[in-house]
């Protein structure tokens, strides 16, 4: 599974990328707003640190100016990854930068027809919103695994990029039905190597090293 950080934070992704982390980044409009920077400035900054792809989305609703917008975009870097809406336009314009041979993540899907429809428009990745689906009672993790039958049953090649992750069961649920990438925000990213038995391990082998009295070289 690749691990995508899910936000416009140019420090964070610096911090996980020299953990050695990082397969991408996924930004948006209110990851952007969060971040307090210019997107050309920010996302610019972003793909110089990391080589992966890097998601930058349109805003504009209507085909032409997608397209209008998404040259521009696609100019910051070679490892920008154009980001559409799951809308009839989103798709339009997925279809026609994908057979540019450039890579699309078609964002803000809630449903496996939506998912379906984004592959056969050659999206690159599709992004299923897992916690917002949480968020109205219902599993969101469902929608993954019928994503994932559906596009093995005619071995699509777009991606299930598992988004809109809130915990470390989030990940591991995705891992687990086979979603190719997870974008995590930072946090849920740190806390994936958390266990408390981990900690307790250490700690108790520190103080009977200390005991021993010995150092290693
Ligand atoms: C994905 O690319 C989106 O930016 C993101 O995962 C949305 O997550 P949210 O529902 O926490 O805003």
């Amino acid at each position: 599974m690749k691990f995508f950080v899910d936000t416009a934070d140019v420090k964070e992704i610096r911090e996980l990328n020299d953990l050695g982390l990082l397969d991408g980044v996924t930004t948006n409009p209110s990851l952007i707003l969060k971040s307090g920077g210019n997107i050309t400035e920010v996302t610019r900054e972003i793909c110089s640190i990391v080589e992966g792809p890097v998601s930058a989305e349109v805003v504009a609703t209507e085909y032409k100016e997608m397209m209008r917008e998404a040259e521009v975009l696609s100019r910051i870097a070679d490892n920008i990854c154009i980001k559409v809406p799951l809308t009839l336009d989103g798709l339009k314009a997925c279809k026609a930068i994908t057979g540019d041979g450039r890579k699309v993540n078609v964002t803000l899907c809630f449903s496996a027809t939506q998912a379906l429809l984004a592959a056969k428009a050659g999206a690159t990745f599709i992004s299923p919103f897992i916690g917002r689906i949480d968020d109205m009672g219902v599993d969101g993790m469902e929608l993954i695994g019928e994503i994932k039958m559906i596009y093995d049953n005619y071995n699509f090649d777009t991606e299930i990029l598992a988004a809109s992750i809130r915990t470390v069961n989030h990940v591991k649920q995705a891992a687990m039905i086979g979603a190719h990438v997870a974008t995590v925000p930072p946090a849920t990213l740190k806390a994936l190597v958390k266990h408390p038995l981990t900690d307790k391990g250490l700690e108790a082998f520190l103080s009977d090293w200390a005991k021993t009295g010995q150092k290693i070289g």
